[in-house]
């Protein structure tokens, strides 16, 4: 079978491809439209379609669109309710309706020769809940988490997966929403909303929890499996900020509170989860499951052995849970996903063809990971570009920027060069073998940066500028086997060092997409102080570095 799953019905539109129970390529719509998330997630653009994406991956995986089994919608019209139902305000809610009922004919336009009839909705939270537990690296049944702002008419589904067929448990109807709270913090303290959530995360290490009493009672599990979350007052709290103005204590305590509550709901969640499943597995996605300081409290705090937490958690991955649950409903056998590599990479050829047209000079050494370890020795920051571009969020060793971890002030220096707030922190990769050295209490491995972890006391003078204010980490443990440049490039960096650890960060500027192919990286390279650029196996020096 040959599925191609659509998300587009809020934002983070995305495609994704999967072949014989096989993902074989997956990608943003905004790593392609260079258009942050793809759009905004209001009902006017529900329209659109990952036009790019999709057509990338049938591309790139030689398939054509009279191949196809199936086309999935991460979006069931069928279910909505109108938001006076809801207990939405959103006049609008309507032409998200209209549009995912038309879905077919847009994609049928977008992708000439498709079939129409082909494309199913699937269920957002369905979509989400198979992105999780049919991709997952599991031996057996597991139990299955959807954290978001909203679906269809829910906000959250609770359940299990046996045998790779899911039973809901328990699914959480708007108005109350995590996700949906979460956005509506962010934009109080002046941050985008549906986009700069993991600022207010950031931002809550700084705070102290103060507002306890007054969120608590607006936002709990109700001990059924769902939670009550609706009617904050945020200027109760703390003033609006305006966007770009300077954040305050108060700001801050507000974010830290949110957080704590955020955490406590989630806890409750994930324990009634497993009293009812008694699995010792968890798989989570949503966008609220990108929240890497909940994350391990739910990982430390709740009797689960194993949790996993998909890499594209938010609504992109709903593109690959919609296409795994058709593949898996028509007969496939789901393997898991074998990393998060799974968007666009180029041949040698075609990086050196576009370092000659843009008459950039370069040199090919002998390895490249030796010659960026000996840059990073030297304090010089590193724009990395390497193999297939990530799936999701986060930079994990294919569009990185990279740094010495040792100076505390190289933090202020990949800000400034990403021209985003000093408050934002950078994270930490470390060769998996290395990991449980230096960092404890999350899991080992995390492959996908989904979760922090305490950076052991003696380590904490070694690489401050990983370490938050709050003495955590958000790691990426990197495996040999599966990426073995980066590996490497680790292993000559502590040879030179004595630190098994580099500073990496996504390579982009603020407010941008993520690099994705050899242009975007020359421009990014181009107009941002950093020192080095190793694209494939050639390096690009700034001619004063
Ligand atoms: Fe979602």
């Amino acid at each position: 079978m040959i599925t191609l799953g659509i998300n587009a019905a809020f934002h983070d539109s995305a495609a994704a491809l999967v072949r014989d129970g096989r993902l074989i390529a997956a990608a943003e719509e905004e790593r392609f439209s260079r258009i942050k998330h793809g759009k905004r997630p209001v009902p006017f653009s529900a329209w659109e379609t990952p036009d790019l994406a999709a057509a990338w991956c049938l591309t790139s995986a030689g398939v054509g669109v009279d191949e196809l089994d199936a086309v999935t919608y991460s979006f069931d019209p069928a279910l909505q309710l109108p938001p006076e139902q809801l207990g939405l305000f959103d006049p609008w809610d309507h032409l998200r309706h209209m549009y995912a009922e038309r879905a077919a004919e847009f994609l049928a336009t977008a992708l000439p020769g498709l079939d129409a009839g082909r494309v199913r909705h699937v269920q957002h939270h369905v979509a989400h809940a198979a992105s999780a537990a049919l991709a997952a690296p599991f031996d057996g049944d597991c139990a299955v988490l959807v954290l978001d702002g909203r679906g269809e008419r829910h906000s959250h589904l609770a359940g299990v997966y046996s045998e790779g067929v899911l039973q809901p448990l328990f699914s959480q109807s708007l108005p109350h929403s995590l996700g949906l709270l979460y956005e509506d913090a962010t934009a109080h303290l002046g941050f985008l909303r549906s986009s700069d959530e993991y600022k207010v995360m950031a931002l809550a290490s700084y705070g102290v929890p103060r507002h306890l009493d007054y969120l608590r009672s607006l936002v709990h599990a109700t001990g059924d499996g769902g939670f009550v979350a609706s009617g904050v007052d945020w200027d109760v709290l703390a003033k609006a900020r305006d966007p770009g103005a300077d954040w305050t204590a108060d700001h801050a305590d507000l974010a830290a509170s949110l957080q704590a509550v955020l955490e406590e709901v989630l806890l409750d969640l994930a324990r009634w989860l497993y009293d009812r499943t008694g699995s010792p597995r968890l798989a989570m996605a949503g966008g609220v499951a990108l929240n890497c300081v909940a994350n391990t409290r739910i990982f430390a705090e709740t009797p689960f052995e194993s949790v996993w937490v998909q890499p594209a958690a938010g609504d992109s991955g709903t593109a690959l849970g919609g296409a795994l649950h058709v593949a898996a409903e028509l007969g496939d056998r789901i393997a898991p996903i074998a990393g998060a590599d799974l968007g666009r990479g180029f041949s040698d050829e075609e990086i050196a063809a576009s370092l000659r047209t843009a008459r950039v000079p370069f040199e090919r050494p002998v390895d490249v990971a030796v010659e960026v370890a000996e840059a990073l020795a030297a304090d010089q920051i590193v724009a990395w570009f390497q193999g297939r571009s990530e799936y999701g969020p986060r930079a994990l060793g294919h569009r990185s920027l990279l740094a010495h971890p040792g100076r505390p002030e190289n933090l202020t220096r990949l800000n400034d060069v990403k021209g985003r707030e000093q408050f934002r922190p950078v994270a930490p990769m470390v060769v998996r073998e290395r990991a449980a050295d230096l960092f404890t209490r999350g899991p080992i491995p995390s492959p996908y940066m989904l979760f922090v972890h305490d950076v052991a006391p003696q380590w904490r003078d070694r690489i401050p500028a990983v370490v938050h204010v709050d003495g955590t980490a958000r790691i990426q443990t990197v495996d040999k086997t599966d990426e073995p440049l980066v590996a490497r490039m680790l292993a000559e960096f502590e040879r030179r060092t004595g630190l098994p650890v580099v500073v990496n960060t996504s390579l982009n500027t603020a407010g941008r997409p993520m690099v994705d192919d050899i242009r975007d990286a020359l421009e990014c390279f181009g107009s941002t102080p950093v020192d080095v650029l190793a694209i494939g196996p050639f390096i690009v020096r700034r001619q004063d570095a």
